[in-house]
């Protein structure tokens, strides 16, 4: 049996335009998702999912619509070892709020797999085994969940490519809507409009947004950062991502003295991220205004073996 575990994540600049190959830069949270690898008796792959309380089981080339199974089959396919495989998923990672659920799981599904069959850790290969799985749940990913949830801590990622940034862990809140939301649609939704040269200007602008935003992430220039994320707010306003609900969230953090406030994934629901140095304060602010609120660690490790 096989433990392995992988971080949430946050986009903290750069959502939707990284699809497009701008850069974009994502953060590790100190919420996990949890997946245990068993070999079965029979040739089969069955998924248990205690958050979400279901059972799946399938055979090895068939057909799924379910990113664990399909981690689990890629992993197969990458191996000599033909075994029955059971995997069990235990999850601290709000589902379908943007904060990167799917990616932990399929990661540290793939990483418990592939140790099972090969006894090898190789993150390259956890990442590319999670990037396909999620392409079933959000159509053509840009990579940056994965990327993130693979490697950790926080980095600039840009058509593919990862630059792990050396900086320190941000005091940030987390508030959830509880709206929860589906990637693919946003996405969808965004490339509908694509045309429309406005929709064009902001994807750009939020490009050259993230060029300024991975010098202060560097210098660790949190007045700054703090100025960027309500840009970068602004512009994804502007693609029409954002909602009245995360609106109310956004308006609550800066009222309650947030240094910088942006919805944070696809958008449409989902989360917000406010920068603070007073956390107590925001998070009665957003709690006040219906959110479930937390204060998360940032540039948290990446995936990794559980004992
Ligand atoms: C989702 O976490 C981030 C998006 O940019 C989609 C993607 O990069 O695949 C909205």
């Amino acid at each position: 049996m096989i433990r392995a575990s992988a971080p949430g994540k946050i986009i903290l600049f750069g959502e939707h335009a990284v699809v497009y190959g701008e850069a974009a830069i994502a953060t590790a949270v100190n919420k996990r998702a949890y997946a245990t690898a068993c070999e079965l008796d029979e040739k089969k792959i069955v998924v248990n999912s205690k958050n979400l309380g279901t059972e799946i089981e399938a055979g090895f080339k068939d057909e799924t619509n379910d990113p664990i199974v399909k981690a689990v089959q890629e992993s197969l396919k990458n191996s000599s070892r033909k075994i029955g495989i059971g995997i069990e998923i235990n999850s601290q990672i709000p589902v379908g709020v943007g904060m990167g659920s799917s990616a932990a799981v399929t990661t540290a599904t793939a990483c418990a797999v592939t140790n099972l069959l090969n006894g090898k850790n190789d993150p390259l290969k956890i990442a590319e085994i999670a990037l396909e799985a999620e392409k079933i749940a959000h159509g053509k990913p840009s990579g940056i969940d994965t990327s993130i949830t693979t490697f950790g801590g926080t980095i600039n990622f840009k058509r593919g490519t990862v630059e792990p940034l050396q900086t320190n862990s941000l005091s940030i809140v987390v508030g959830n809507t509880g709206v929860r939301r589906n990637t693919k649609a946003m996405v969808d939704m965004v490339k509908a409009g694509i045309e429309d040269p406005r929709m064009g200007c902001s994807l750009f602008s939020i490009g050259g947004l993230v060029k300024s935003a991975r010098t202060a992430v560097l210098d660790n220039d949190t007045e700054t950062l703090g100025k960027l994320m309500d840009k970068n707010h602004s512009l994804l306003r502007d693609l029409g991502v954002s909602s009245k609900s995360l609106e109310v969230l956004i308006k609550a953090a800066k009222k309650a003295g947030a240094i910088g406030a942006k919805l944070t994934g696809a958008g449409g629901g989902g989360c917000i991220i406010a920068l603070t140095n007073d956390p107590e304060a925001v998070i009665t602010a957003l709690v006040e205004n219906g959110a479930t609120a937390f204060k998360v660690s940032t540039n948290q490790g990446g995936v990794r073996l559980e004992q």
